[in-house]
């Protein structure tokens, strides 16, 4: 069966259809984001679920998102966590933290996410010193595609084994795809280096999932 975009667009409306069933307060929230002036580039609700099913797998207690965006990521992320878990999501813009912020204390999410404005790759070396090497359950990729590579010594820090590596836009986003050509988008040139990257590096099993613009999925293995 070849695959169309008509047929790949059919797909992702499926799955969030039947998966990424949500209640009024979260399908409503990147509608309401948009009309705040936020752009409209947060995951789909079945990637969304996806990140819920990946937290609650791993027993998370400790989650760090770079690229808060409007919290919808953030709202499933921190949904999953366990009780007494934190959600840290970094976000520079203003605008989108100040949307965020709003967003997780109308959800009750208040108590357990930790905004930290500032931008990823300034932000995630100290919180290595502040939690500690092998601290962190999760840590989800969605920000700058560029500096993905960038930000991978810094996840691979502060993962303890057993704990997930997630990328978001692992094979495509709104104007790459995963097979143009090197040295043309410095978007898509991240996100490969980060998928071979990860799948090189030893201490870590990985996969992609295929799902709306790729999920890359990284286990970090016991030991050192
Ligand atoms: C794709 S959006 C995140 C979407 C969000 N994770 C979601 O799905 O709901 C990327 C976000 O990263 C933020 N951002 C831009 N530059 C950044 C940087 N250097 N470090 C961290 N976040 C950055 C943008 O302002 C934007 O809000």
């Amino acid at each position: 069966m070849d695959m169309t975009p008509e047929r790949w667009q059919a797909t992702c409306s499926y799955l969030d259809d039947v998966f990424g069933v949500e209640d009024e307060r979260m399908s409503s929230l990147m509608r309401r984001a948009v009309e705040a002036g936020l752009p409209d580039i947060a995951v789909s609700a079945s990637v969304g679920r996806l990140l819920l099913l990946l937290v609650k797998i791993t027993g998370a207690r400790t989650i760090i998102e770079v690229g808060t965006l409007a919290g919808y990521s953030g709202a499933w992320l921190a949904r999953g966590l366990a009780p007494g878990g934190r959600l840290i999501t970094i976000e520079p813009v203003d605008l989108h933290a100040d949307f965020a912020q709003r967003e997780f204390d109308a959800l009750g999410l208040g108590e357990c996410v930790e905004l930290r404005r500032g931008l990823g790759l300034d932000v995630l070396p100290g919180l290595v010193s502040e939690l500690g090497e092998s601290s962190v359950d999760v840590v989800f990729l969605d920000a700058i595609k560029s500096e993905y590579p960038g930000y991978f010594p810094h996840a691979k820090r502060l993962l303890r084994p057993g704990g997930l590596l997630i990328a978001d836009n692992a094979l495509g986003g709104g104007d790459w795809w995963i097979d143009d050509p090197e040295g043309v988008n410095e978007s898509r040139d991240g996100a490969d280096r980060l998928n071979r990257m990860v799948a090189a590096d030893e201490q870590f099993d990985a996969a992609c999932v295929p799902i709306r613009e790729g999920v890359l999925v990284a286990r970090r293995r016991a030991g050192r």
